[in-house]
C-alpha cells in the first residue's frame, strides 16, 4: 500500500516537478507523480497481489477453448498473474505440418493473459509428447533439424514475449536416467542442443527444464535432473530454471524435503519454479506446505497451478485446484493465500535496496479534463528485483504509463489491466479492483526508479 510519511525516497518531494505540482492538485487537466516512503503490505486479497509481496507470481494453466467462458475468465484476471498456455503452445498446437506453424490459439491466449496484466510462461518446445503426426515417426539427423527448426521458428514469433521457456519437457525416467524417446535417440546431447539453439533464438526470455516427480530430494529423478543442471551450469550450456510440476495427485504428497530440492537447484545459480501444481482432493496442509517451501527459498519465483476451477483440471474427478467447479474458493484456497501473505522465510533477505531515480518523474497534461495522481512507493528488494506499490487518486477513469529504465524489465503486475506497448514501457488501467495496484522490477543493474504518468478522462 503506499504510503506518505517521509523516508529515503522523501527527496522526490522537493523536485522542482512535484512541488509545481503540489498546488494544483485540483486544477482540471492536470495529471501528478509522487512518491512516497517504503511502507509495510498489507494482506492482499488475491492470490497473484499476495505472491507479488514477496516478488513472486502466482499462476495457472489457461485454455484457449475456455476463453470464453466469463465464470472462468473473471477468477483467471483476478487470481493470477502468470499464464501457461495448457496445450496452445505445444510443437503439436504450434507445427502441425512440417514448417508450417500456427499460432493463433498460443496468441489468443498470450493477448488474454498480457491484456489482463499477466505474464506468459511458454509451454513447450522439445518433449516426446504431444509431437505433431509428422514429426512422431521421425529420428536421426532429420528429426534433429526438425526440432532445432521448431524452436527456432517458435521462439522468433514470441520474441521478446515470454517470461518463460519451458524448452524441454520430461526427458527423464524415474531412476534418473535418460527417457527413451525419437528425441534421445538423436544423440544424449540434444537437451543441451534445444537450450543453445533457445538462447540464440530469445535471449531475452529464460530457459527451463520441466519435470514431474522431480520434487523428493531423495529420488532417482530428482538426482537424475539435478545433476544433468549442474553439468550444464560447469560447462555453460544455458538455463535459467527449473520448473518442478508438482502433481501431487494420485497418490503422491508433498514431499517433507521439498524446500531442500528447491533450494538445492537454486543453489546452482537457477531460477525454481513449481509449475503444475495440483493436489488430490485439494488437501490444505499439502497446498499450505508446497507455497511454505517455495516462500522459503528466495530463488523460487512463483508458483503456477494446472488449471482454475476443479472442473478445468486434467483430472477433474480427483477435485485437485483452488476453485471448485462453481468457481468458489476452496479451504486451499485461503491455505495458499495465508501462506504468500506471511511473506518469504529465511532465506529471502534483501541485499540491495532500490536507489532514487536520477530522472524527473514526467508529467501530462490530460485534453479531455481530469485530474490524477500516481503514488509509488517502495515495496520488498531482493538482490535481483524489487517491488513498487502504485497508488492513483483523483480519478476512477485513469491511465498510468509506467517506463522502466533500461536494462531492468517488468516481469509481474497486480490489480491492473496492462497492455506492454514495449518490454520497457507499461500502460495500466483499472481491472475492477480499484486503485492500488503494483509491478515487480528485475533490475538488471539499474536501480532507478521507473519514470510514472497518469492521465484520466
Ligand atoms: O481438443 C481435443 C478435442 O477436440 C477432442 O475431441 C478430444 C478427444 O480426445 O481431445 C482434445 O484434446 C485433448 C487436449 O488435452 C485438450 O483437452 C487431448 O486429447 C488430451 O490428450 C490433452 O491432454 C493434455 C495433456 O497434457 C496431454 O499430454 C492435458 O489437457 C494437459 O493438461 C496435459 O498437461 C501436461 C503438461 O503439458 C505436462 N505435464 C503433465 C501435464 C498433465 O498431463
Amino acid at each position: 500500500m503506499a504510503r506518505t510519511s517521509a523516508g529515503p525516497h522523501s527527496k522526490w518531494w522537493r523536485s522542482p516537478a512535484t512541488r509545481a505540482l503540489a498546488g494544483v492538485a485540483t486544477v482540471a487537466a492536470t495529471a501528478a507523480v509522487l512518491v512516497t516512503a517504503p511502507g509495510a503490505d498489507a494482506a492482499a486479497s488475491t492470490l497473484g497481489a499476495a505472491a507479488a509481496q514477496s516478488g513472486r507470481y502466482f499462476g495457472t494453466a489457461i485454455a484457449a477453448s475456455k476463453l470464453g467462458n466469463s465464470a472462468y475468465t473473471t477468477i483467471a484476471a483476478r487470481e493470477f498473474n502468470m499464464v501457461t498456455p495448457e496445450n496452445e503452445m505445444k510443437p503439436d498446437a504450434t507445427e502441425p505440418n512440417q514448417n508450417q506453424f500456427n499460432f493463433s490459439s498460443g496468441d489468443q491466449i498470450y493477448n488474454w493473459a498480457v491484456g489482463h496484466g499477466a505474464k506468459v510462461r511458454g509451454h513447450t518446445l522439445a518433449w516426446h509428447a504431444q509431437q505433431p503426426g509428422w514429426m512422431q515417426n521421425m529420428g536421426g539427423s532429420s528429426l534433429r533439424n526438425a526440432m532445432i527448426n521448431h524452436i527456432q521458428k517458435v521462439m522468433a514469433h514470441y520474441q521478446g514475449k515470454l517470461a518463460y521457456w519451458d524448452v524441454v519437457n520430461e526427458a527423464f525416467n524415474e531412476d534418473g536416467s535418460r527417457r527413451s524417446s525419437n528425441l534421445q535417440s538423436t544423440g544424449n546431447d540434444w537437451i543441451e542442443v534445444a537450450f543453445k539453439t533457445a538462447r540464440a533464438a530469445d535471449p531475452s526470455t529464460k530457459l527451463c527444464y520441466n519435470d514431474y516427480n522431480i520434487d523428493n530430494w531423495n529420488y532417482g529423478k530428482t538426482q537424475g535432473v539435478y545433476n544433468m543442471v549442474r553439468d550444464f551450469k560447469s560447462r555453460g550450456v544455458p538455463i535459467d530454471c527449473v520448473g518442478l510440476q508438482a502433481h501431487f495427485t494420485g497418490g503422491s504428497s508433498v514431499p517433507s524435503n521439498l524446500q531442500t530440492t528447491i533450494s538445492s537447484f537454486a543453489a546452482l545459480g537457477v531460477d525454481v519454479a513449481l509449475t503444475e501444481v495440483d493436489v488430490t482432493n485439494s488437501s490444505t496442509s499439502q497446498y499450505a506446505a508446497l507455497t511454505q517451501a517455495c516462500m522459503n527459498v528466495a530463488r523460487c519465483v512463483g508458483i503456477t497451478v494446472w488449471g482454475v476451477r476443479d472442473s478445468d483440471s486434467w483430472r477433474s474427478n480427483e477435485s485437485p485446484l483452488l476453485f471448485d467447479g462453481n468457481g468458489n474458493k476452496k479451504a486451499a484456497y485461503n491455505s495458499v493465500l495465508n501462506v504468500l501473505n506471511s511473506g518469504g522465510g529465511t532465506t529471502t533477505t534483501p541485499t540491495t535496496t532500490p536507489t532514487d531515480p536520477t530522472t524527473t518523474p514526467t508529467t501530462t497534461t490530460t485534453p479531455g479534463g481530469g485530474s490524477c495522481t500516481a503514488s509509488l512507493s517502495a515495496g520488498q528488494s531482493w538482490s535481483d528485483r524489487y517491488n513498487l506499490n502504485v497508488s492513483v487518486s483523483g480519478a476512477s477513469s485513469w491511465t498510468v504509463t509506467m517506463t522502466v529504465p533500461s536494462p531492468a524489465r517488468i516481469s509481474a503486475t497486480w490489480n491492473i489491466n496492462a497492455t506492454w506497448p514495449s518490454s520497457q514501457v507499461l500502460v495500466a488501467t483499472p481491472n475492477g479492483n480499484g486503485n492500488n495496484w503494483g509491478v515487480t522490477i528485475q533490475h538488471n543493474g539499474n536501480w532507478n526508479w521507473p519514470s510514472v504518468s497518469c492521465s484520466s478522462s
